[in-house]
């Protein structure tokens, strides 16, 4: 296993390239399955997630190649289906339960490992199920596995009411719904870029799809669609993280790609806390605005409010904000592994339940930690720029899911950190 460390007290300066998004990637490569002819992917992310996607797809009989080191995917599903997606892949990743919907449409059935829980949350998939359940689908959990079935071969358009916004559901449900009889309207859809980015794809591909960005998406079903290529959206929550490297440590950095439409709450509590965020021929610029950082209260919400995947990282610049501040985590029901992990390098946390009580101190301390999950991993060397001494954290695997070049990256703002092995 591998560790990063950290050397803080740098400020930063220069460029960081924003890749696409790993969450739109994710659920863009299972579309191939909705088509027999070739889905290519520009902009695509290197990241461990991706390769394991691309691994459960060539399970199921898809070909997936990885072109120009990775930023370009091209794949199809011409051949044979296989309908079952085993346990050993789903397991390392929830998002393979994306491949449940293109499945179902493409084939009338399909037999999908549950995901199981993981370290932010139980993660059910009830929404998926109740929803897909209305356009007909027979769902039964056996030996954990969902073994799914269309009555009469085919979902059926149906009007779903969303008992929440999710990210997965409305994803898998709408990839279904390109193929289904009938119509299909989604309430409460989630809102986020991401999905967003799936439905230009779809409509590339020949979906009859619209609503993208509000609650409420509409499907007209038809009976094929075709291939197409797709630039994957820049990944806000890179960008995000990012965005807080010279918020937290000082300096100024240019984010390449970087889009404000993107991040606009997360954006408004950076100019809280006392960041500044200007837009740039090729991007974001971002540095302190010199009054001090404040601090502010954050709560997660669904796109547009701000995003469960950077309160990790929120967290740490507010450790040494002026103040205290209030933290509510809405989103999943265990998403402060972050805070034990920040105490040890001094900060002030106090948490109960979905509630994170951080008081800010003059100066975080260098000190070894332990990585829990992806976005935890990445507050810890966000906290590890700021601290005095060194910081090492250790399990960063977690880190390669969802961050590339991660020490490139900021080493090349001039941050003192490398990766090391623990072997
Ligand atoms: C997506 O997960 C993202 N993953 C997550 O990013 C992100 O945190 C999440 O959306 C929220 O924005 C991908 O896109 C691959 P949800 P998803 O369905 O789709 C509950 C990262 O760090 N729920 O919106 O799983 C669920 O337990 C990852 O990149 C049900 O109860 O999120 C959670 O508490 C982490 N039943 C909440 O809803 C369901 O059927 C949000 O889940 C589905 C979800």
């Amino acid at each position: 296993m591998d560790s990063i460390v950290v050397t803080g007290g740098q400020p930063l300066a220069g460029q960081i390239p924003i890749a696409g998004a790993k969450n739109a990637c994710l659920t863009l490569m299972p579309a191939t399955l909705l088509s027999d002819e070739p889905l290519t992917l520009m902009n695509a992310p290197r990241l461990s997630d991706i390769r394991t996607m691309s691994e459960l797809l060539k399970s199921l009989g898809a070909e997936v190649a990885s072109l120009q080191d990775g930023k370009v995917l091209a794949l199809s599903s011409h051949g044979p289906i296989n309908t079952r997606a085993d346990y050993d892949i789903v397991r390392k990743m929830r998002a393979s339960n994306l491949v449940l919907g293109p499945l179902l449409a493409r084939e009338g059935h399909a037999v999908v490992s549950l995901p199981g829980g993981c370290a932010i949350g139980a993660r059910p998939m009830d929404i998926h199920t109740d929803g897909l359940g209305k356009m007909g689908a027979d769902i039964d959990l056996k030996d954990g596995y969902l073994h799914a079935k269309a009555q009469g071969g085919r979902l059926k358009g149906a009007v779903i009411d969303f008992p929440f916004a999710s990210v997965g559901a409305t994803e898998n449900i709408a990839m279904a719904a390109t193929l289904a009889k009938g119509t299909t309207v989604l309430n409460n859809a989630a809102r986020e870029p991401e999905i967003v980015d799936l439905v230009k794809c779809l409509r590339a591909m020949g979906a009859q799809i619209e609503g993208e960005g509000t609650s409420t998406i509409t499907i007209e079903g038809v009976d094929r669609l075709g291939g197409a290529t797709h630039t994957v959206v820049t990944d806000r929550i890179e960008l995000g993280t990012y965005m807080l490297a010279p918020a937290i440590c000082g300096g100024e950095v240019e984010l390449l790609g970087g889009r404000i439409d993107l991040l606009e709450a997360f954006c408004e509590k950076l100019d809280a806390t006392g960041i500044s965020v200007s837009e740039t021929q090729q991007g974001l610029s971002v540095k302190r605005n010199g009054g001090g950082l404040k601090a502010v209260n954050v709560t997660t919400a669904p796109f547009p409010g701000f995003p469960t995947d950077l309160q990790a990282q929120m967290m740490a610049l507010l450790c040494i904000a002026n103040g205290t501040s209030v933290l509510e985590e809405k989103i999943f029901e265990n998403r402060f592994m972050h805070a034990p992990e920040l105490i040890r390098m001094g900060a002030d946390i106090d948490v109960h339940g979905g509630t994170a009580t951080v008081k800010g101190v003059g100066q975080l301390k260098g000190a070894p930690v332990m990585a829990t999950d992806l976005r935890a991993s990445v507050s810890l060397i966000l906290a590890g720029l700021a601290a005095k001494g060194e910081t090492r954290v250790a399990r960063v695997y977690h880190l390669d899911r969802g961050y590339e070049h991660v020490v490139r990256k900021l080493s090349q703002v001039g941050a003192r950190i490398e990766r090391v092995s623990d072997t």
